[in-house]
């Protein structure tokens, strides 16, 4: 029998199949015994899972034999049953190794490494009419996922669960990088940086930095049928996991056999090591669609950046943007320059009403009079391009529910494969359709909206439809399984610079790398070369910086979302937009550091070219490239695109950019100088 108290955290690491069964009958409530541990299969992680006196069931992760995460409780409120926390005895454990490698349809990388130990311990409340719960953690070299899974049993045919009691104690002072989770912008918020002991309620994932230098991020993967995890700081640095509230009743609501999300925690040395680690996707469960060939990863342009310019509306009236004649014209400008798709928006009836508070009046399978629909779609169509649908909710989902399937087939009946769908509200204003019929309002990750946002993104999918989720639920790499969930926005994106209030930071990229990046794509919209948002308002960034983006910001599915007009006016800016391809068969984090630079390599899936994206805070940098990610024995020319030597995001400067061309091998290291606010974007084509 092993016991320690809680006053004794340098407890021996056991070795991963080592595991150790022990009673409690007779130790003070106080006592921790560990009942199982594991390690990673490289033994750089290692997790613990500890009983209590009073059965209470806790949790800790060390690296190389540090604690990372202190004791730390697991358990359940539950609101229609005794509690699931304390009684726990093991019933039986077990530790077993995974190990295979499997191919993206699309992402930033080909292949991925699923390697593994796994630590099942199963769990009962003697106490409860031996009510069973089994916590399965899956530890990798770089993190951790842990789950809770119920059985079908009779003591708990409906579960419903008031809190989560789940905690994160984390075991060295720590800077985090945050936004609140549950205020009005939703995932919209601008990200903080602080000490961790004096964040709020957090959104995950939530970036952390020990104070040895180890980088964590706790998150979550597969969200299907559950709410939302928020992290609610308990005391110290000791985290709890909240369950994003329902507005009719508890947080989540299970009837029979269930198993809860994924609870995770990467664990790198450094911010790169954050980025490189495929975590979540590896813990969702595999496609479920099949054959994905008609998901396209690709460029588009869009009938948007004018509008929130004010320079077109999206309703009818003298300035609608999504007329006819004005959509031709976007459909030759991406024809010319090799962008497969264009969004427009606008095209639908119904935004003539305030829908940003309640999207009631939208038809989707209405267009105005003056937008030619099926005439366009062909249009695209004969010139190798196609139309973006464009589907605004107002998150009003019982008006939306009640259209999409008709949305969706009209779509396909043209040979619209994609769209972008859009829940614009103040968080908890979406809309839901009640048992009994009635509208609620409520959280949009709240367990009904996430069943909702699953919902659209497979009903689309048996339309072989691609989706693109504005003001969505968190991304948790949902992706694996259903590679037509495309990317969402789920931060600022460029659009921000446009409205102002303010516009985006000069540090926003380089913390959206290792926060909201950490999740999955996003739909950034990159690439306003043209550095003005609506009546003048300035971007925080050189011109090279937007270019970086297109690298740095990943998503399969980008828009160069800058004006017609305007690329036109920058022709060498224009050539590295035309040329970046979306879809990747390697990524590298060069370097980086949360908030403040990074650098990222590329390889393009398609050809054997490597691209390469650097963009900096508001401070100048000159950052090492070692170039050794590309193949020995090759020449390379690189096409750099860099900020000017005068180059500055805070004056006009901030359109110096410079092109040149050098020839270069993986033994090279590049300077990469960057201007404050600026960045670097390099294409490396082999000789
Ligand atoms: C907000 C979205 O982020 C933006 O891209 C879109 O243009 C508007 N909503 C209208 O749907």
């Amino acid at each position: 029998m092993r016991v320690r108290s809680r006053f004794k955290p340098n407890f021996r690491l056991f070795a991963a199949a080592m595991v150790t069964v022990v009673g409690l009958a007779s130790e003070a409530a106080w006592a921790q015994a560990v009942v199982a541990s594991a390690a990673s299969p490289g033994d750089v992680l290692s997790v613990e899972v500890q009983i209590d006196g009073m059965g209470k069931l806790g949790y800790d992760v060390k690296r190389r034999g540090k604690e990372i995460i202190g004791l730390s409780r697991l358990g359940f409120n539950l609101v229609n049953a005794p509690k699931l926390d304390g009684g726990f005895s093991v019933k039986a454990q077990k530790v077993s190794e995974h190990d295979d490698t499997w191919e993206q349809p699309w992402g930033e990388r080909r292949y991925v490494r699923n390697h593994y130990r796994e630590l099942r311990v199963d769990l009962e409340q003697k106490n409860r009419a031996g009510r069973a719960m089994t916590v399965v953690f899956r530890i990798y070299d770089d993190g951790v996922g842990f789950r809770y899974e119920f059985p079908a049993q009779p003591q708990l045919r409906d579960t419903a669960i008031l809190d989560e009691l789940t905690e994160f104690a984390v075991a060295q002072p720590a800077t985090a990088w945050w936004i609140p989770a549950g205020e009005l912008p939703g995932l919209e918020e601008m990200v903080q940086k602080a000490p961790l002991k004096e964040i709020g309620t957090a959104n995950t994932p939530l970036t952390l930095r020990l104070e040895d230098g180890t980088h964590v991020a706790l998150h979550e993967a597969a969200l299907v049928d559950y709410a939302s995890m928020w992290v609610r700081k308990v005391e110290g640095q000791k985290l709890r996991a909240q369950l994003a509230p329902s507005s009719t009743g508890p947080a989540v609501v299970k009837h029979g056999a269930f198993t809860t999300p994924w609870r995770t925690l990467r664990i790198a040395d450094d911010a790169a090591g954050l980025y490189m680690s495929d975590l979540e996707l590896n813990l969702n469960e595999p496609n479920k669609l099949g054959d994905v060939s008609w998901v396209h990863p690709s460029k588009f342009v869009g009938v948007w950046w004018s509008m929130h310019l004010q320079h077109t509306s999206w309703n009818a009236g003298p300035k609608h943007g999504a007329n006819t004649e004005n959509v031709k014209k976007y459909i030759d400008f991406a024809a010319q320059n090799g962008f497969r798709g264009v969004l427009v928006e606008g095209w639908n009836q119904g935004w003539e009403s305030d829908w940003g508070h309640g999207g009631a009046d939208f038809s989707f399978t209405k267009p105005y009079p003056d937008f030619d629909l099926p005439v366009l779609a062909a249009y695209a169509k004969e010139k190798n391009v196609r139309l973006i649908g464009h589907h605004e909710t107002g998150a009003n989902l019982p008006a939306y529910e009640k259209q999409m399937t008709a949305a969706y087939k009209l779509y396909a009946k043209l040979g619209v494969d994609s769209v972008k769908s859009g829940y614009v509200h103040e968080a908890g204003s979406m809309q839901f359709k009640g048992a009994d019929g009635k509208v609620h309002y409520g959280h949009y990750d709240s367990q009904e909206g996430v069943r909702h946002f699953v919902k659209a993104v497979t009903e689309a999918a048996r339309y072989k439809i691609a989706v693109d989720t504005h003001e969505p639920v968190k991304d948790t790499g949902l992706r694996r399984t259903y590679p037509n969930w495309v990317s969402r926005e789920g931060a600022r994106g460029v659009e921000y610079n446009a409205w102002g209030n303010p516009v985006n930071p000069v540090d926003h990229e380089a913390k959206l790398v290792f926060t909201r990046m950490l999740s999955g794509p996003m739909d950034y919209t990159p690439g306003i070369v043209s550095l003005v948002g609506a009546d003048g308002k300035v971007f925080n960034s050189t011109q090279a910086k937007q270019l970086a983006n297109f690298v740095v910001i990943y998503s399969p599915i980008v828009m160069a979302a800058d004006l017609p007009e305007n690329y036109a006016k920058y022709p060498a800016a224009f050539k590295f937009i035309r040329d970046v391809p979306t879809d990747w068969a390697d990524t590298r984090v060069v370097n980086g550091a949360v908030g403040e630079y990074v650098s990222i390599a590329r390889k393009d899936r398609k050809s054997e070219n490597w691209y390469v994206g650097a963009v900096t805070d508001g401070q100048a940098r000159t950052l090492p490239l070692s170039l050794s990610f590309l193949d020995a024995g090759k020449q390379y020319v690189a096409e750099i695109y860099r900020d000017g030597d005068a180059a500055d995001y805070r004056n006009e400067h901030r359109f110096d950019l410079v092109t040149e061309m050098r020839t270069v091998t993986a033994k090279d290291v590049l300077q990469l100088k960057l201007a404050p606010g600026g960045g670097q974007a390099i294409r490396f084509v082999p000789q």
